[in-house]
C-alpha cells in the first residue's frame, strides 16, 4: 500500500500536535535536572547489553572459518584507523564463560549478539559446506547463556558478508543475495531455534547500504555513488522479507519465536520549530533514515518523500528512472508486515534545516544530496566519545514516539543504545557514561509513559570492541578491555555499578536513591582503576616469560655446547 501524497503534511500537523499535546506532561525542550521522571519501568521489561561478532570475537582464521568482507577490508592499507583489525579483537570466540560472567556481574535478562555468516558457511554458500565448529561455539554461548537465564536476542547479520559472495556477485549489490541469506538464515532456525526466540536479520542496514556501497567508508569499500546505497537496501529489504516468511511458514508454529530487525536512525530535530520548510526538512532527515527501511517492512513501500525527491532529481539528471528501485505491487503485499518487533539503535541526533541541492546533468546526486537539507548541532551538547554523537537525551523519546505514531505502534527493542570515549582514555570512572545512560534511559521511561511500546533496552556495548574504521580508538564498553595485553582482560567501568542498579530497580525509584548509585559507582571504581594500572607491569612480565626466558636458555645452551667442543678439542 502506497502512502498516499497528503500523509507527509498530515505528518507534520501530527508532529505539532504531538508536541503540543505531550507538553502537558512532559517538557520536550528542557532537559535540565527537574525534567527527570522517577519511576519504575512496566514489570518483564528486559535489560540487556550487545556485541557483534566481527567487533569481539576476534579468532578471524581459527577453526575453518571463512573470510568476511570485514577481514578483507581491514587488512588493506589506510582503510581503518592506525590499520587495526578485529584478527583478535576481545577474544570474545576464546572467553564465553568469562564473556557470560560478566553478564551475570551486571544481573542482564538479555544479552543481544550477532552470528558470523562465514563462520558456519566459509563461502556464504550452503550447499558448499558447513563449518560444525563455528556451529559448536554459537551452541556454547546460547547453552552457556540459557544456563544463566540470559535470553539470547540473536542477529544474523551485523556486517560481515563472506567475501566469496561479495567477489563472486558483488555482495549486496546483487539480487542473488536474497537466496544466499535465507539459506544462512534457515540454518541457524533449524540449528539454534530450540532455544533463540528473539531473531533479527539485519543490524542497522543503513550503514550497510550508505557507508559499504556509497561513501566506502566501510566493507566492502565501494564508492557508487547515487545508486549503490539505494541497490544494496533494496535487496536487503527483500532478504529481510523472505527470512521472516521462512520462519512464519516453517519454524514459528513449532519454535514459536519472533523475528525482527534493527534500525539505527538519528533524531531530526527542526532547527527553527516555526518555519515549515525546516519542519519538512527534519521529517525527510528521518524519513531517509529509518523511514527507508521501516516504512516497506510496515506500509509495503518506500517512504513517498524518497520517492518524491529521488525521483525529481533523476529526472533532471536526465535519467530514465528514478535511482531508487521500485516494488512490484507482489513484492509489496510479500513485504508489508514482515516484522514480529522492531529494534532500534538510537545514540544522537541533528538539528535539520531545509537547504537545496539542485541537481543538474553534471552534478554528482547521491544519497546526501538527495535530502535537500544540512545537519547541526548544538555546541553545548555533551560530547565524550565519537565525533557524531552528541549526547541530547530528549531526541531519543521523539525518536520513540515517531516510531510508534508512522508503525502503528510497533513492539520495540532498543537495541544499541550507549557513549564511546575517547582514545587512549584508560579512565575507568566514566561520570560522563552514567549521565548518558540515566538520561536516555529517563527518556524511554518518558516514551513508554507517552504509549510507546518498549519492551526492552539494550546498552551499547558489553565490552570495548573494534569500532570499525575507527579501530579500537572508540570505547563503547560497559567493561574496559585492555587491548595491549594478549589475554584482553575486562574492567568494570563505574557505569557498571550504575546500570546495575538500574536493572535491580527496574528503574529510577528515588532522587536520593539515585544519587546515592552514582556516588557509589564512582568510588568503586577508583580500585579497578589502580587494578588496570598494573597491568602494563603484568603485559611487561609475560613478555619477559614469554619471550626473553626462552631466549635466555636457547642462548645458554648454545654457548655451553660451543664452550664443551672447546673443551674436547682442547683434549684431543
Ligand atoms: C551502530 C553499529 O551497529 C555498531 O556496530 C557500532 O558499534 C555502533 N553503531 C557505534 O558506532
Amino acid at each position: 500500500i502506497m502512502l498516499p501524497r497528503c500523509a507527509f503534511s498530515v505528518c507534520h500537523v501530527f508532529v505539532l500536535v504531538l508536541c503540543l499535546s505531550s507538553a502537558e506532561d512532559f517538557d520536550w525542550t528542557k532537559n535540565d535536572h527537574s525534567s527527570f521522571y522517577y519511576g519504575t519501568f512496566p514489570a518483564g521489561f528486559s535489560w540487556g547489553a550487545g556485541s557483534s561478532a566481527y567487533q569481539t570475537e576476534g579468532a578471524w582464521d581459527k577453526d575453518g572459518k571463512g573470510l568476511s568482507i570485514w577481514d578483507v577490508f581491514s587488512h588493506k592499507k589506510g582503510k581503518i584507523q592506525r590499520n587495526e583489525t578485529g584478527d583478535s579483537s576481545c577474544e570474545g570466540y576464546h572467553k564465553v564463560k568469562d564473556d557470560v560472567s560478566l553478564m551475570k556481574e551486571l544481573k542482564l535478562n538479555h544479552y543481544r549478539f550477532s552470528i558470523s555468516w562465514p563462520r558456519l558457511i566459509p563461502t556464504g554458500i550452503k550447499s558448499d559446506h558447513i563449518n560444525e565448529k563455528g556451529i559448536q561455539y554459537y551452541d556454547e554461548l546460547i547453552n552457556h547463556l540459557l544456563e544463566n537465564q540470559i535470553t539470547p536476542i540473536v542477529t544474523l547479520y551485523h556486517w560481515d558478508l563472506p567475501q566469496v559472495l561479495q567477489e563472486k556477485y558483488g555482495g549486496w549489490q546483487n539480487i542473488s543475495m536474497v537466496n544466499h541469506f535465507n539459506e544462512y538464515a534457515n540454518l541457524c532456525f533449524e540449528r539454534f531455534g530450540n532455544r533463540v526466540k528473539y531473531w533479527i536479520t539485519f543490524n542497522n542496514p543503513w550503514s550497510v547500504a550508505v557507508e559499504g556501497y556509497e561513501t566506502g567508508e566501510h566493507a566492502p569499500g565501494l564508492k557508487l555513488r547515487g545508486t549503490g546505497a539505494y541497490r544494496a537496501a533494496h535487496h536487503i529489504i527483500k532478504a529481510h522479507a523472505k527470512v521472516w516468511h521462512s520462519y512464519d511458514t516453517q519454524w514459528r508454529g513449532k519454535q514459536k519465536g519472533l523475528v525482527g530487525i534493527s534500525l539505527s536512525g538519528d533524531w531530526g530535530e527542526p532547527v527553527d520549530i516555526s518555519n515549515q520548510k525546516d519542519i519538512e526538512a527534519a521529517e525527510r532527515y528521518v524519513q531517509f533514515y529509518v523511514g527507508w527501511f521501516a516504512t516497506p517492512i510496515f506500509h509495503g513501500d518506500y517512504p513517498q518523500v524518497m520517492k518524491d525527491f529521488i525521483g525529481r532529481k533523476s529526472v533532471q539528471q536526465g535519467l530514465g528512472t528514478s535511482r531508487l528501485p521500485s516494488f512490484s505491487p507482489q513484492e509489496k503485499s510479500y513485504i508489508k508486515g514482515t516484522c514480529d518487533f522492531l529494534g532500534i539503535g538510537h545514540f544522537t541526533t541533528r538539528y535539520i534545516t531545509q537547504k537545496n541541492n539542485p541537481s543538474g546533468r553534471s552534478s554528482s546526486s547521491n544519497y546526501f544530496t538527495d535530502r535537500d537539507l544540512a545537519e547541526l548541532v548544538d555546541p553545548r551538547w555533551p560530547d565524550p566519545g565519537s565525533e557524531w554523537l552528541y549526547s541530547v537525551p530528549w531526541g531519543f523519546r521523539r525518536l520513540l514516539n515517531f516510531v510508534k505514531t508512522q508503525y502503528g505502534n510497533p513492539m520495540v527493542y532498543v537495541t544499541e543504545n550507549g557513549v564511546s570515549e575517547k582514545m587512549l582514555c584508560t579512565e575507568l570512572c566514566d561520570d560522563w557514561r552514567i549521565q548518558y545512560y540515566k538520561d536516555y534511559i529517563n527518556e524511554m521511561m518518558k516514551a513508554i509513559k507517552d504509549g510507546v511500546n518498549v519492551k526492552g533496552y539494550t546498552a551499547w556495548s558489553l565490552l570495548d570492541k573494534f569500532e570499525w574504521d575507527e579501530g579500537y580508538s572508540e570505547r563503547f564498553g560497559l567493561y574496559y578491555v585492555d587491548f595491549r595485553n594478549k589475554n584482553k582482560p575486562r574492567y568494570p567501568k563505574a557505569s557498571v555499578q550504575f546500570y546495575k542498579r538500574i536493572i535491580s530497580a527496574n528503574g529510577f525509584p528515588s532522587q536520593r536513591e539515585v544519587e546515592n548509585w552514582r556516588r557509589k559507582a564512582v568510588e568503586t571504581c577508583s580500585s579497578s582503576n589502580q587494578l588496570l594500572a598494573a597491568d602494563p607491569l603484568t603485559s611487561h612480565m609475560e613478555m619477559v616469560t614469554e619471550i626473553v626466558v626462552p631466549t635466555v636458555c636457547t642462548l645458554s645452551i648454545l654457548l655451553s655446547a660451543i664452550f664443551l667442543m672447546f673443551l674436547l678439542r682442547r683434549r684431543n
